[in-house]
Protein backbone atom coordinates (compact mmCIF):
# COMPACT_ATOMS: atom_id res chain seq x y z
CA UNK A 1 0.00 0.00 0.00
CA UNK A 2 1.42 3.26 -1.33
CA UNK A 3 -0.07 6.48 1.30
CA UNK A 4 0.32 9.94 -0.04
CA UNK A 5 -0.23 13.83 1.80
CA UNK A 6 -4.64 13.04 1.04
CA UNK A 7 -4.51 10.61 3.68
CA UNK A 8 -3.53 12.90 5.77
CA UNK A 9 -5.79 16.59 4.27
CA UNK A 10 -8.80 15.42 7.00
CA UNK A 11 -6.32 15.61 10.18
CA UNK A 12 -5.57 19.33 9.17
CA UNK A 13 -2.10 19.04 7.40
CA UNK A 14 -1.99 20.75 4.03
CA UNK A 15 -1.81 18.87 0.94
CA UNK A 16 1.17 19.82 -1.92
CA UNK A 17 -0.40 20.15 -5.10
CA UNK A 18 -3.33 21.62 -4.04
CA UNK A 19 -4.63 24.99 -5.14
CA UNK A 20 -4.30 26.13 -1.18
CA UNK A 21 -1.09 23.46 -0.63
CA UNK A 22 2.19 24.01 0.26
CA UNK A 23 3.29 24.31 -3.29
CA UNK A 24 1.68 26.63 -4.03
CA UNK A 25 3.21 29.29 -0.86
CA UNK A 26 6.92 28.01 -1.23
CA UNK A 27 8.40 27.23 -4.10
CA UNK A 28 9.75 23.21 -4.25
CA UNK A 29 13.47 24.80 -5.33
CA UNK A 30 13.65 26.96 -2.45
CA UNK A 31 13.35 24.37 0.36
CA UNK A 32 12.92 21.24 -0.76
CA UNK A 33 16.32 20.52 -2.86
CA UNK A 34 19.91 19.76 -0.85
CA UNK A 35 21.20 23.00 -3.25
CA UNK A 36 18.03 25.21 -1.28
CA UNK A 37 19.33 23.91 1.93
CA UNK A 38 22.98 24.80 1.15
CA UNK A 39 22.12 28.17 -0.29
CA UNK A 40 19.96 28.94 2.89
CA UNK A 41 19.66 26.68 5.01
CA UNK A 42 17.20 29.10 7.69
CA UNK A 43 14.88 29.22 5.26
CA UNK A 44 14.60 25.30 4.58
CA UNK A 45 14.59 24.99 8.94
CA UNK A 46 12.08 27.20 9.09
CA UNK A 47 9.66 25.96 6.79
CA UNK A 48 9.77 22.30 8.57
CA UNK A 49 10.19 23.90 12.23
CA UNK A 50 6.59 25.35 11.12
CA UNK A 51 5.25 21.83 9.63
CA UNK A 52 7.08 19.96 12.44
CA UNK A 53 5.73 22.03 15.31
CA UNK A 54 2.10 21.42 13.58
CA UNK A 55 2.33 17.94 13.59
CA UNK A 56 1.44 18.51 17.47
CA UNK A 57 -1.76 20.32 16.59
CA UNK A 58 -3.31 17.80 14.77
CA UNK A 59 -4.67 14.32 15.30
CA UNK A 60 -4.09 10.61 13.22
CA UNK A 61 -7.99 10.53 11.18
CA UNK A 62 -9.98 7.80 10.36
CA UNK A 63 -8.55 6.48 7.19
CA UNK A 64 -5.36 6.34 9.23
CA UNK A 65 -7.36 4.33 11.98
CA UNK A 66 -8.41 2.01 9.13
CA UNK A 67 -5.32 1.42 8.15
CA UNK A 68 -3.97 0.36 11.67
CA UNK A 69 -6.57 -1.49 12.41
CA UNK A 70 -5.85 -3.45 9.25
CA UNK A 71 -2.36 -4.20 10.29
CA UNK A 72 -3.26 -5.59 13.60
CA UNK A 73 -6.26 -7.63 11.98
CA UNK A 74 -5.16 -8.78 8.81
CA UNK A 75 -3.80 -12.60 8.60
CA UNK A 76 -1.47 -11.86 6.06
CA UNK A 77 1.15 -9.81 4.77
CA UNK A 78 0.73 -6.40 4.55
CA UNK A 79 3.07 -3.23 4.17
CA UNK A 80 2.06 0.52 4.21
CA UNK A 81 4.94 3.01 2.54
CA UNK A 82 3.81 6.40 3.02
CA UNK A 83 5.51 9.12 1.29
CA UNK A 84 4.64 11.33 4.44
CA UNK A 85 7.09 12.78 6.83
CA UNK A 86 4.00 13.18 9.36
CA UNK A 87 3.41 10.59 12.15
CA UNK A 88 -0.01 10.17 11.92
CA UNK A 89 0.21 6.20 10.68
CA UNK A 90 2.15 5.65 13.93
CA UNK A 91 0.32 7.14 15.98
CA UNK A 92 -2.87 5.90 14.82
CA UNK A 93 -1.00 2.41 15.52
CA UNK A 94 0.32 1.16 12.00
CA UNK A 95 3.22 -0.84 12.65
CA UNK A 96 4.03 -1.92 8.87
CA UNK A 97 5.08 1.05 7.85
CA UNK A 98 7.79 2.60 5.97
CA UNK A 99 8.47 6.03 5.71
CA UNK A 100 9.81 6.61 2.42
CA UNK A 101 10.33 10.17 2.15
CA UNK A 102 11.96 10.85 6.01
CA UNK A 103 10.30 11.86 8.63
CA UNK A 104 9.49 15.53 10.15
CA UNK A 105 10.53 14.24 13.42
CA UNK A 106 13.92 13.06 12.07
CA UNK A 107 17.28 14.75 12.03
CA UNK A 108 20.17 12.79 10.04
CA UNK A 109 23.95 14.07 10.89
CA UNK A 110 25.93 15.04 7.67
CA UNK A 111 29.26 14.40 9.04
CA UNK A 112 28.72 10.53 11.19
CA UNK A 113 25.17 9.89 9.39
CA UNK A 114 23.20 9.73 12.51
CA UNK A 115 19.54 9.45 12.34
CA UNK A 116 17.71 10.59 15.45
CA UNK A 117 14.33 11.35 16.98
CA UNK A 118 14.21 15.72 16.81
CA UNK A 119 11.03 16.93 18.56
CA UNK A 120 11.45 20.73 18.65
CA UNK A 121 13.31 23.44 16.28
CA UNK A 122 15.93 23.11 14.55
CA UNK A 123 18.89 25.83 13.11
CA UNK A 124 22.27 25.75 11.97
CA UNK A 125 23.79 25.69 15.53
CA UNK A 126 22.18 22.30 16.31
CA UNK A 127 24.40 19.64 17.34
CA UNK A 128 23.81 16.02 16.34
CA UNK A 129 22.96 13.93 19.78
CA UNK A 130 26.17 11.36 19.06
CA UNK A 131 29.05 13.39 17.49
CA UNK A 132 27.66 16.53 18.84
CA UNK A 133 29.54 18.39 16.21
CA UNK A 134 27.58 21.91 15.45
CA UNK A 135 26.31 22.99 12.01
CA UNK A 136 26.15 19.53 10.32
CA UNK A 137 22.47 18.13 10.66
CA UNK A 138 19.65 18.58 8.62
CA UNK A 139 16.04 17.68 8.54
CA UNK A 140 15.46 13.98 8.15
CA UNK A 141 13.60 14.35 4.85
CA UNK A 142 14.30 13.04 1.18
CA UNK A 143 14.61 15.91 -0.77
CA UNK A 144 14.10 16.42 -5.03
CA UNK A 145 16.62 15.04 -6.53
CA UNK A 146 18.21 12.51 -3.43
CA UNK A 147 17.27 8.60 -3.65
CA UNK A 148 14.16 7.72 -1.27
CA UNK A 149 14.38 5.36 1.43
CA UNK A 150 14.04 1.59 1.73
CA UNK A 151 13.85 1.28 -2.26
CA UNK A 152 14.97 -1.88 -1.65
CA UNK A 153 12.51 -3.43 0.59
CA UNK A 154 9.60 -1.79 -1.46
CA UNK A 155 10.77 -3.42 -4.84
CA UNK A 156 10.85 -6.84 -2.81
CA UNK A 157 7.55 -6.20 -1.65
CA UNK A 158 6.02 -4.84 -5.07
CA UNK A 159 7.39 -7.91 -6.68
CA UNK A 160 5.35 -9.69 -4.26
CA UNK A 161 2.11 -8.39 -3.26
CA UNK A 162 -1.19 -9.94 -4.54
CA UNK A 163 -3.01 -6.08 -4.50
CA UNK A 164 -1.58 -2.47 -4.46
CA UNK A 165 -3.61 0.38 -3.29
CA UNK A 166 -2.58 3.82 -3.57
CA UNK A 167 -4.39 6.17 -1.41
CA UNK A 168 -4.48 10.33 -1.72
CA UNK A 169 -1.75 10.61 -3.73
CA UNK A 170 -1.43 12.43 -7.25
CA UNK A 171 1.10 10.38 -8.76
CA UNK A 172 2.95 12.97 -9.68
CA UNK A 173 6.30 11.95 -7.86
CA UNK A 174 8.46 9.06 -8.98
CA UNK A 175 10.08 6.64 -7.83
CA UNK A 176 6.43 6.51 -6.03
CA UNK A 177 4.34 7.18 -8.97
CA UNK A 178 5.76 4.01 -10.75
CA UNK A 179 5.07 1.52 -8.13
CA UNK A 180 1.55 1.09 -9.75
CA UNK A 181 3.29 -0.36 -13.26
CA UNK A 182 5.81 -2.39 -11.54
CA UNK A 183 3.07 -4.08 -9.19
CA UNK A 184 1.09 -4.82 -12.18
CA UNK A 185 3.34 -5.79 -14.36
CA UNK A 186 3.66 -8.66 -11.36
CA UNK A 187 0.12 -9.35 -11.58
CA UNK A 188 -1.02 -7.65 -8.41
CA UNK A 189 -4.55 -6.47 -8.48
CA UNK A 190 -4.28 -2.67 -8.42
CA UNK A 191 -6.80 -0.28 -6.76
CA UNK A 192 -6.63 3.79 -6.19
CA UNK A 193 -8.62 5.59 -3.11
CA UNK A 194 -8.36 9.39 -4.03
CA UNK A 195 -11.00 12.59 -4.09
CA UNK A 196 -10.06 12.74 -7.55
CA UNK A 197 -8.45 10.96 -10.78
CA UNK A 198 -4.47 11.01 -9.93
CA UNK A 199 -1.87 11.53 -12.79
CA UNK A 200 -1.82 7.53 -12.78
CA UNK A 201 -4.85 6.51 -12.78
CA UNK A 202 -5.17 4.64 -16.13
CA UNK A 203 -2.57 2.20 -14.43
CA UNK A 204 -5.27 1.22 -11.71
CA UNK A 205 -7.97 -1.60 -12.32
CA UNK A 206 -9.72 -0.68 -9.70
CA UNK A 207 -11.11 3.56 -8.27
CA UNK A 208 -12.81 4.61 -5.43
CA UNK A 209 -13.37 8.43 -5.43
CA UNK A 210 -13.99 9.68 -2.67
CA UNK A 211 -12.76 11.55 0.89
CA UNK A 212 -10.15 8.87 2.45
CA UNK A 213 -11.81 9.02 6.13
CA UNK A 214 -15.23 7.90 4.40
CA UNK A 215 -13.47 5.22 1.59
CA UNK A 216 -10.57 4.07 3.26
CA UNK A 217 -12.70 2.34 6.46
CA UNK A 218 -15.44 1.19 4.24
CA UNK A 219 -12.64 -0.53 2.03
CA UNK A 220 -10.42 -2.42 5.13
CA UNK A 221 -14.21 -3.12 6.50
CA UNK A 222 -14.66 -5.10 3.18
CA UNK A 223 -11.20 -6.27 2.96
CA UNK A 224 -11.47 -7.87 6.76
CA UNK A 225 -14.67 -9.21 6.10
CA UNK A 226 -14.34 -10.98 2.82
CA UNK A 227 -11.17 -12.41 4.76
CA UNK A 228 -13.05 -13.79 7.77
N1 LIG B 1 -9.03 12.05 0.64
C1 LIG B 1 -8.45 11.43 -0.42
N2 LIG B 1 -7.62 12.05 -1.28
C2 LIG B 1 -7.35 13.35 -1.06
C3 LIG B 1 -7.93 14.08 0.02
C4 LIG B 1 -8.81 13.37 0.89
N3 LIG B 1 -9.40 13.96 1.94
N4 LIG B 1 -7.49 15.35 -0.06
C5 LIG B 1 -6.67 15.43 -1.11
N5 LIG B 1 -6.59 14.23 -1.73
C6 LIG B 1 -5.79 13.86 -2.92
C7 LIG B 1 -5.64 14.97 -3.94
O1 LIG B 1 -6.73 14.94 -4.85
C8 LIG B 1 -4.31 14.62 -4.60
O2 LIG B 1 -4.49 13.77 -5.72
O3 LIG B 1 -4.48 13.58 -2.47
C9 LIG B 1 -3.54 13.87 -3.50
C10 LIG B 1 -2.39 14.65 -2.87
O4 LIG B 1 -1.42 14.89 -3.86
P1 LIG B 1 -0.10 15.72 -3.56
O5 LIG B 1 -0.42 17.00 -2.89
O6 LIG B 1 0.68 15.80 -4.84
O7 LIG B 1 0.69 14.83 -2.47
P2 LIG B 1 1.58 13.52 -2.69
O8 LIG B 1 1.08 12.70 -3.82
O9 LIG B 1 1.72 12.87 -1.36
O10 LIG B 1 2.98 14.14 -3.10
C11 LIG B 1 4.06 13.29 -3.35
O11 LIG B 1 5.55 15.12 -3.56
O12 LIG B 1 6.29 17.20 -2.92
C12 LIG B 1 6.51 15.86 -2.82
O13 LIG B 1 7.76 14.76 -1.21
C13 LIG B 1 6.50 15.33 -1.41
O14 LIG B 1 5.80 13.16 -0.61
C14 LIG B 1 5.43 14.26 -1.42
C15 LIG B 1 5.36 13.90 -2.89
Amino acid sequence: MLTGAGISAESGLATFRASDGLWEDHRIEDVATPEAFARDPGLVHDFYNARRARLGEVEPDAAHRALARLDVEWPGELLVVTQNVDDLHERAGSRRLLHMHGELRGGWCTACNNRFRWDGPMDSFARCPKCALPGLIRPDIVWFGEMPYEMEAIDAALMACDLFVAIGTSGAVYPAAGFVQTAAYRGAATLEINLEPSQGRIFFDEHRFGLAGVEVPKWVDELLTDAA
